[in-house]
């Protein structure tokens, strides 16, 4: 079976899908699998790149990014023949083909990756490709839609407003009168993105219009959410086999104490910064346990995902569940959750790639 691992690509999440990447093709039984790894550089070129994971792992200085000088050879779009070949141009040649894939590893994070538009693109050519469809991939990415789709299908979400693409530009009064109805402190969040970035915890409201800027520095639509008093837990997903109903993980706690931004931004989630503890599984009472299992499996089926998904929730002190949001391609680096929680339910990271791959093929 050949598969493309395919990563980078054009979202501020451009390294870390790197760093996931490069556990990917660690972790892959290569006896069974023959891999073509896939770099998307920052502005959108995909290049034939080292399927080497040391190469993309960070071990501390820069993180690892897929830059033009990685190969001289760029792959134009995957094209739809009975083989669904992709092709590649090298300067001046003529189109060679890299030879017909099997199956596609999206793991992109963030917009132009994990949210449909390259499932689309997948779709168009043919390929098959693990996890979350166009719909599900969008639905999952723009936190607005998200907790719609949520909220309709009955699954408990957080107070929270939205200031469309040009709102607080308008009329900058209103929007922090409806802000103001959340109480404080808030998360000011952009829609559509990832791994915290753009994100500001913001305890006095004097501070709004500064986390509105730094949001739609990501994305024009800014969400606005109460921030919710208890505990973060996460729970990871994977789909069912022949139709059958979503596997959920056992949950897992982000205990966050000091950090540089207040909560578990990006420097406390990969850059080894800050106070925070993973706890695999998470010590909750057996009721709670069942409740974030089963409403991840429930947020899973509501967006429609397929493949693979991590579900953060939030747990109160009275032993609520909110579901916070889903996420259709989790992180798999060394600090992540997703992977963590499958080893701690006894899923092996080998062994979830090729079930990854299996579901993607079925
Ligand atoms: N967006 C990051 C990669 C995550 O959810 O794990
Ligand atoms: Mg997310």
């Amino acid at each position: 079976t050949r598969v493309a691992v395919v990563f980078g690509g054009r979202s501020g999440e451009h390294s870390v899908s790197c760093i996931t990447a490069a556990a990917v093709l660690r972790a892959i039984d290569r006896d069974r699998f023959d891999v073509l790894a896939l770099g998307i550089t920052r502005s959108g070129r995909w290049l034939a790149v080292s399927d080497e994971p040391a190469r993309w792992e960070h071990h501390g200085g820069d993180l690892p990014e897929v830059t033009d000088e990685a190969s001289s050879t760029e792959v134009v779009l995957p094209r739809s023949t009975d083989d669904a070949e992709l092709l590649a141009l090298e300067p001046g040649a003529v189109p060679r083909s890299l030879g017909p894939v099997d199956v596609v590893l999206p793991l992109l994070h963030g917009p132009y990756g994990e949210d449909g538009t390259v499932q689309g693109l997948l779709e168009v050519a043919g390929v098959r490709y693990a996890g979350a469809g166009v719909l599900a991939s969008a639905v999952g990415m723009d936190k607005h839609y998200m907790k719609i789709v949520l909220s309709g299908h009955g699954i408990p979400v957080g107070p929270y407003v939205v200031l469309g693409p040009g709102q607080w530009e308008q009329d900058q009064e209103a929007c922090t009168r409806s802000v103001d109805g959340l109480g404080t402190p808030v998360f000011v969040k952009p829609a559509r993105a990832g791994s915290s970035l753009g994100i500001t915890k913001v305890d006095d409201l004097a501070d709004l219009p500064a986390a509105v800027r730094a949001a739609q520095e990501h994305d024009p639509k800014v969400l606005v959410e109460a921030a919710i008093v208890g505990r973060e837990i996460e729970c990871a997903v994977l789909g069912g086999r022949d139709g059958a109903a979503p596997r959920t993980s056992l949950p897992g706690e982000i205990a966050v104490g000091a950090t540089e931004n207040g909560f578990y931004d990006f420097g406390s989630k990969y850059l080894g910064e800050g106070e925070v503890r993973l706890h695999c599984p998470a010590e909750l009472p057996a009721a709670v346990v069942d409740r974030v299992r089963e409403l991840a499996a429930r947020t899973f089926q509501a967006v429609g995902c397929e493949g693979l998904a991590r579900v953060d929730t939030f747990v109160t002190g009275d032993g609520q569940v909110l579901v916070n949001e889903i996420n259709t391609m989790p992180g798999f680096t060394p600090v992540s959750m997703y992977p963590m929680l499958w080893a701690a339910s006894g899923l092996g990271f080998t062994e979830l790639v090729d079930e990854l791959i299996a579901l993607a093929l079925e």
